[in-house]
């Protein structure tokens, strides 16, 4: 059996996230304030992002090194051309057991059908309010929420079996939204997450007041509905689950600032500009664009990924606060989150 790539801290490399574009149609304040990223922003040259061929020869690498999960992240994916074309390709790759994508929904409606038929497996479309005029607030984008709930019809009649909902509360935002969103959840059977607001990047104002705790969310919750939590083991995972005790589904909380989960992070980022990053906030990432062009060897660049891994020992939102945090963050849309 192949001996199993492990970090300082034992953790191994499970997952890869794989931002295919910097672009998004949106301007949300918490990743890409407008003024910021205005239509003057230096994104990334078609020639500066990694090509197809050359993502799916990576993920082949990151396979031999372990990785089973494959999320597609941006910016905004469904923004880069031909992305079913991306999905088939990786699809393919034997060991890719998971296959699944991050998306704002905008796009949903026409790309729900070719992304299923390609082979993506989940869906994750990101939904912070059900009220219009605070969507526009919130997207800082011309896209209505109504094309963003029929992407998402869409997406649910193409059955990608349970569909995600994430959820970034923001306090006084849309934390008075957390019932509302919650029971539009239950009714579509989607699986609604509700995410701490996090310090990413170095553009997005967070501000320790504006984190909505996970342990308030689940209290909002129970004085409507009676509610459990679904044990699950830390590796690899993200949210705490929680189910309702009638029977009709689930949600979870995703705590990185209240309760983080570093101790069983198994993610690796690559960015669309073609480097490996070990933590979403790490200061710098490993150049392998440059290894892929110039005539470098699979096991060349598998080493590359392999020393990166194994002197691994981000655990960033476990020290948050404390002097070990970096000047330098990446920024949350070069690496999707
Ligand atoms: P699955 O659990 O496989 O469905 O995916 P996911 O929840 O990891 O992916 P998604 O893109 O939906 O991310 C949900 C939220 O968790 C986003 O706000 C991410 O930024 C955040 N997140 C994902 N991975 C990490 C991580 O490694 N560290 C931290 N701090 N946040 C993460
Ligand atoms: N804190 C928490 N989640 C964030 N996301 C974007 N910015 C932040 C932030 N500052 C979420 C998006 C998307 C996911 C990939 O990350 O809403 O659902
Ligand atoms: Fe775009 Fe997602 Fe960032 Fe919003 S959070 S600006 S939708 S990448
Ligand atoms: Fe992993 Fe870094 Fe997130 Fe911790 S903060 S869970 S180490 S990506």
């Amino acid at each position: 059996m192949a001996l199993v790539l492990t970090d300082t801290l034992s953790r191994p490399l499970r997952t890869l996230r794989i931002s295919v574009t910097d672009r998004c149609n949106f301007r949300c304040p918490y990743c890409m304030p407008r003024e910021v990223f205005a239509s003057d922003y230096p994104f990334l040259d078609r020639s500066e992002i990694l090509r197809y061929e050359e993502i799916e020869r990576l993920v082949a690498i990151f396979v031999a090194h372990g990785v089973r999960k494959v999320r597609l992240t941006g910016g905004e994916p469904l923004l880069r051309r031909g992305l079913p074309d991306l999905v088939r390709c990786l699809a393919r790759i034997p060991g890719v057991e998971d296959l699944a994508l991050t998306t704002n929904g905008a796009l949903l409606a026409d790309l729900a059908k070719p992304l299923k038929e390609a082979g993506l497996q989940r869906l994750t479309v990101s939904l912070d309010t059900l009220d219009a005029p605070k969507f526009k607030e919130l997207s800082d984008s011309e896209v209505p929420l109504n094309r963003v709930l029929s992407g998402l019809e869409a997406a649910r009649s193409e059955g990608f079996g349970p569909i995600k909902l994430n959820c970034v509360l923001q306090r006084g935002i849309n934390d008075d939204e957390i019932v509302a969103l919650a029971k539009f959840a239950r009714q579509g059977g989607y699986i609604l997450r509700f995410i701490e607001f996090m310090d990413v990047g170095t553009q997005n104002g967070w501000k320790l007041d504006a984190v909505v705790p996970a342990d308030e969310v689940l209290a909002k919750v129970s004085e409507v509905w009676e509610i459990e939590p679904v044990q699950e083991p830390l590796a690899g995972r993200v949210a705490d689950r929680w189910r309702y005790r009638d029977g009709s589904g689930e949600f979870g909380v995703i705590a990185s600032v209240t309760k983080a989960f570093c101790g069983g992070c198994d993610r690796a980022r690559l960015s669309a500009e073609g480097s490996v990053y070990s933590c979403l906030f790490a200061g710098s990432g490993v150049n392998l664009k440059t290894a892929l062009r110039n005539g470098s060897s699979d096991s060349d660049i598998g080493a590359i990924i392999a020393n990166t891994w194994k002197r691994r020992d981000d655990r960033y939102s476990e020290l948050r606060g404390a002097e070990t945090t970096p000047a330098r963050k990446v920024e949350m849309f070069h690496i999707g989150g």
